[in-house]
């Protein structure tokens, strides 16, 4: 897909405008430094569904896309404690194929081949995945699968497809991944242990449906861990080499809701307004993401979830504050614009002071969400940080970051940092 066509000159010049401040808590600060060059592509092709009980309806989704069966792709602890992939077979009627429900989390190939052989046997048309990111993931794995045959590790890499895959429908049970609107799918294949990523827009879901009821049972921890990926997708989005005005419209506001409403879920998974508003809120930090990109933070990150077994949303959160304090001399700016959305008053804020703010401030949120603080509370040795630096040099996400990271020292202070 070709970018769209430069703007003329004068249009140039609006955008190199937009440099002249804005006007936040009463106060003129630069916003975000785009480049008058500025060219990006914004694709969301994901219709969102949204409301209480929305889920029910899943069979008229299904129709809509003009499928006849449906196969359930989920996870082995959701179809174990929870009654949800039922309710959405039930809801799905004759429709329904039946129930995958072998995903485990850091789903493999090996799990997406043995999906892609029942969905065959079955003969289906459409896949229905209800989960967190691991199910998405597989469903989207399958969904290629379905229709190109062959072996998964051949769609791997960026826009290797030509068509549009097999329709899938994803029903989120967590508030955090975002893959319900993105067009990237992470699965690990076992056999070399290594992560494979698939970047393609013709694996984006068909439809996202975002019914609260569908996270109301998720434990407090959880819901708090997650909430804390989705809030880094927001943020780094916003400090990422790719970032434009769109994903940062959706980004920050994404953070607001994310600060208003996460207290609120964790304290109270019944409250269904901020169970919806956090649904929404890591739908925004997904298209953000998937239009700019990620950064250190998810780069660290990675390295302790696939070494050390730190949960996702957990790791991002330990992370963040030391992240923002590294990148504070490149992002002053962005963070002066995210200040705001976390409630801070920037008036006495300055551009040089404003990382450091907002990693505390950071901090300070995830103590009130009762979240580990530190990496050793969440199982890192100290002795494994020198080769988790290392290893985070050569994580895709790196190299979104704003600030050009190469030198494994700077990245062991920041691990240390967080330890
Ligand atoms: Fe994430």
């Amino acid at each position: 897909m070709n970018p769209p066509p430069p703007l003329p000159d004068g249009e140039r010049e609006g955008v190199r405008g937009a440099k002249q401040g804005l006007l936040i808590s009463g106060k003129e600060i630069g916003t975000m430094p785009y480049d008058a060059s500025l060219n990006f592509i914004f694709w969301c092709p994901t219709k969102v569904v949204f409301g209480e009980n929305t889920a029910l309806d899943v069979a008229i989704e299904v129709e809509n896309l003009k499928c006849k069966k449906a196969l359930i792709v989920t996870d082995r602890d959701l179809i174990k404690n929870t009654d949800i992939p039922e309710r959405v077979k039930k809801a799905l009627g004759n429709l329904s194929a039946g129930i995958f429900s072998d995903v485990e989390a850091d789903s493999g190939v090996h799990i997406v081949n043995q999906g892609a052989k029942l969905g065959k046997e079955l003969g289906v048309d459409c896949l229905v995945s209800v989960g967190g990111g691991s199910a998405i993931d597989t469903a989207k794995g399958m969904a290629i699968l379905l229709k190109e045959g062959g072996k998964l590790q051949d769609y791997t890499g960026v826009q290797v497809l030509t068509r549009p895959q097999t329709p899938h429908i994803v029903i989120p049970t967590t508030a955090g991944t975002g893959s319900e609107v993105t067009y990237v799918a992470v699965i690990k294949d076992h056999e070399v242990g290594r992560k494979l990523f698939f970047l393609d827009y013709n694996i984006s879901p068909n439809i996202a449906i975002l019914d609260p009821k569908m996270t109301e049972g998720l434990p407090s921890g959880l819901t708090a861990a997650t909430g804390m990926d989705a809030i880094s997708h927001a943020i780094e989005a916003m400090h990422s080499l790719q970032r434009e005005p769109m994903t940062d419209g959706v980004a920050l506001h994404a953070i607001r809701l994310i600060k208003e409403f996460l207290p609120r879920a964790v304290g109270n998974g019944k409250d269904m307004l901020a169970r919806g508003q956090m649904l929404i809120a890591a739908n925004l930090a997904g298209f953000a993401s998937a239009g700019a990109g990620w950064g250190i933070v998810h780069a660290l990150a990675h390295i302790v979830g696939a070494k050390y077994k730190v949960q996702h949303g957990l790791a991002n959160s330990i992370l963040l504050p030391a992240c923002l304090r590294y990148n504070a001399d490149a992002c002053g700016d962005i963070y002066l614009n995210i200040l705001p959305a976390m409630g801070v008053n920037i008036e006495k804020v300055s551009t040089d002071e404003a990382g450091d703010v907002l990693a505390q401030k950071i901090a300070d949120f995830t103590k009130t969400l009762g979240l580990p603080q530190k990496l050793r509370e969440a199982g890192v040795p100290e002795e494994g940080l020198k080769e988790c630096s290392d290893l985070a040099l050569s994580d895709g996400a790196i190299l979104y970051n704003s600030k050009f990271v190469s030198d494994s020292a700077e990245v062991l202070k920041i691990y240390q940092q967080a330890w």
